[in-house]
């Protein structure tokens, strides 16, 4: 497969560090050195469906598709507006689709896994143009008493169409059981002839330094793997994108892998950590900045809840339409 077109939606309102100075204890001063972030988004008028469809409407316009070329749509969140039905169903209708639609749950590295299971669809024959939508509203799954956790989620929502080509050249995806390290309890409520298990408390819960040590180690072997199935090293990658948990992550694996600090873009320092969505902001903040040039090799990497982990080596062929365009957005680098 190959990525044929991509697209963004993020919430009107930004939210400062020296905003959440007046709601918590905490500092402008620690934030943006622990994590890097200087603010993040948060939905005011706008949910995770109005995103989504906002960023597939984009991606659709990018690829030069309509809904109706769709044969599947994948949707990735930690949390929808519902419960149920899915964000793939949930946007369909505003696309104009008509194809099956499903949510796939991978935590932050749904997109990677979305991405596989897209390339699986298509490499079989059983679809020809398949969305894949990654939205996050991670301020309504956050406990915003916590200063350990609440600082460093935004919302946002990136999109990509994806169709035949050779563009993937290696993916390596992995998984193992570790609640403890993070996770959210489910928002059930109790049934009268069911015992109630659970301290019933609401709100993303993590272990900080145990997640920060997987996600580093995870993201250098995953990239390294991805990268020796392509054939090449991670160093010689035109781009690495990792999720944007946090710059320190982020410079971590540079590090470990000798990346040139010039090909790991970041726009944490804008928009937090958005969970799935990541990984497409950044490449859209990237293809829209006009640096991404066809030809360009790029490699993606995420980690979070499961613990799950992912990363793939993207062969780029496409320049940006001058007509969509999008101003150009700060990136900094690590
Ligand atoms: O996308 C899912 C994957 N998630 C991640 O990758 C997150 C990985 N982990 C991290 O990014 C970092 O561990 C954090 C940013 C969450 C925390 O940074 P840290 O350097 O590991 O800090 P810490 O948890 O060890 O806390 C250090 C101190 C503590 O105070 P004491 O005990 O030393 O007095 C915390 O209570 O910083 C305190 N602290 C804060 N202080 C001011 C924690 N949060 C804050 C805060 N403002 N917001």
């Amino acid at each position: 497969m190959k990525i044929l077109g991509i697209g963004r939606a993020l919430p009107a309102q930004a939210v400062t560090n020296a905003q959440l100075e007046q709601l918590l204890d905490t500092t402008d001063e620690w934030i943006r050195t622990r994590t890097g972030i200087h603010e993040r988004r948060i939905m005011q008028d706008e949910t995770v469906t109005s995103l989504a469809l906002d960023a597939a409407r984009k991606a659709l316009a990018d690829a030069g598709l309509t809904g109706r070329d769709l044969d599947l749509i994948i949707g990735t969140t930690a949390l929808g507006d519902d419960l149920f039905p899915s964000i793939a169903c949930l946007v369909q209708q505003g696309l104009e689709a008509d194809c099956p639609c499903v949510d796939l749950h991978a935590a932050c590295t749904g997109f990677i896994y979305a991405l596989d299971t897209a390339d699986a669809y298509i490499s079989s024959g059983k679809a020809k143009n398949v969305l894949i939508i990654s939205a996050e509203g991670l301020s309504r799954v956050t406990d915003w008493s916590d200063r350990g956790t609440c600082v460093l989620f935004g919302d946002g929502a990136g999109a990509v169409v994806v169709g035949q080509g050779e563009g993937l050249l290696s993916i390596r995806l992995a998984a193992q059981t570790g609640r403890e390290l993070l996770y959210s309890a489910s928002p059930a409520q109790p049934c009268p002839y069911t015992p109630s298990e659970g301290d019933g408390s609401w709100g993303i819960r993590m272990q900080g330094q145990d997640v920060f040590r997987f996600a580093v180690s995870s993201s250098a072997k995953d990239l390294q793997a991805a990268a020796e199935e392509a054939g090449m090293q991670v160093a010689q990658a035109d781009w690495v994108l990792l999720h944007q948990a946090n710059m320190r992550i982020i410079q971590s694996v540079r590090q470990r892998l000798g990346v040139d600090p010039a090909r790991m873009p970041t726009n944490i320092h804008r928009l937090g950590n958005t969970s799935s969505a990541s990984v497409p902001m950044l490449l859209y903040d990237l293809y829209h900045s006009g640096l991404l040039q066809p030809g360009h090799t790029l490699a993606l990497s995420a980690f979070g809840a499961g613990m799950t982990s992912g990363a793939c080596l993207i062969r780029w062929d496409k320049p940006v339409p001058h007509e969509l365009r999008d101003h150009a957005e700060t990136l900094f680098f690590a």
